[in-house]
């Protein structure tokens, strides 16, 4: 019951033009009746090219990361409005790897997110504790910390609940904590938003497979997947999708 779910791939730092253009290409063909919503995100670079090669089909398009300026002196950044331009709807903010490669904090995540609402993106903000912090009984309370810092007053776009030891590890934490935390994530929402927070989507992010994803994707305020690595095989994403309903 509730919203239709998304299922989101990340394809992170992965693959040719022709490569993404080829799964692009997979994917839309497979897309047909799903009880999903699909999206992926391609590297900037890809953008433009995936963006063409799904036009016209249910497939939506994303960024991996913006700048929080809509243009200016900013080397080797990219601005929510050009993604838009190139064709991308939505637009991944604060992923782990972004808060830890580059050192993001909660307010540029924050500031990232005004400027994708600004240029008609949505915004899919991440949150999730790494492993010390769960061990240490401190997740509920880092991922309501990141949620009430880095999102935006009028926030109206996606959450993705992502642990960070459980990315690209084959790790997931047990149903048990993912519905947990998932409801918490909700509570805050709603605190905050509303209405439209019990609404919003909450996606779970970290080693989502064909294999696991049906009982997942059945869990209390799970909406949704954001799928790295096995996003990057068609038939994998596509499984994921289907176990959607
Ligand atoms: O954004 C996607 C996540 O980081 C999950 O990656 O499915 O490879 O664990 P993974």
């Amino acid at each position: 019951p509730g919203v239709k779910p998304l299922i989101a791939g990340n394809w992170k730092m992965h693959g040719t033009l022709a490569e993404a253009a080829a799964l692009a290409g997979a994917v839309r063909d497979g897309a047909g009746g799903l009880p999903a919503d699909l999206l992926v995100c391609p590297t900037f670079l890809h953008v433009a090219q995936v963006a063409a090669t799904l036009a016209g089909s249910a497939v939506a398009v994303g960024g991996q990361d913006c700048h929080p300026a809509a243009k200016g002196a900013h080397t080797g950044d990219v601005a929510a409005p050009m993604l838009k331009d190139a064709g991308a709807g939505f637009v991944i903010l604060g992923h782990s790897e972004r808060r830890t490669d580059h050192a993001e904090t909660d307010a540029a995540v924050r500031a990232k997110a005004e400027a994708a609402a600004a240029a008609g993106l949505v915004p899919i903000v991440c949150v999730g504790e790494t492993e010390a912090e769960r061990l240490a009984g401190r997740a509920e309370a880092v991922v309501e910390r990141q949620l009430a810092e880095s999102l935006p007053d009028g926030f109206a776009g996606i959450i993705a609940y992502e642990p960070v030891w459980a990315i690209g590890t084959g790790r997931t934490p047990t149903e048990a904590d993912i519905a947990a935390i998932h409801g918490t994530i909700r509570a805050r929402l709603a605190a905050r938003f509303g209405a439209a927070g019990q609404g919003m989507r909450i996606l779970y992010g970290g080693s989502m497979k064909p294999g696991n994803a049906k009982a997942i994707l059945a869990l209390p305020n799970v909406d949704g997947g954001l799928v790295g690595g096995a996003s990057l095989v068609a038939e994998d994403f596509l499984a994921i999708a289907r176990a959607a309903a």
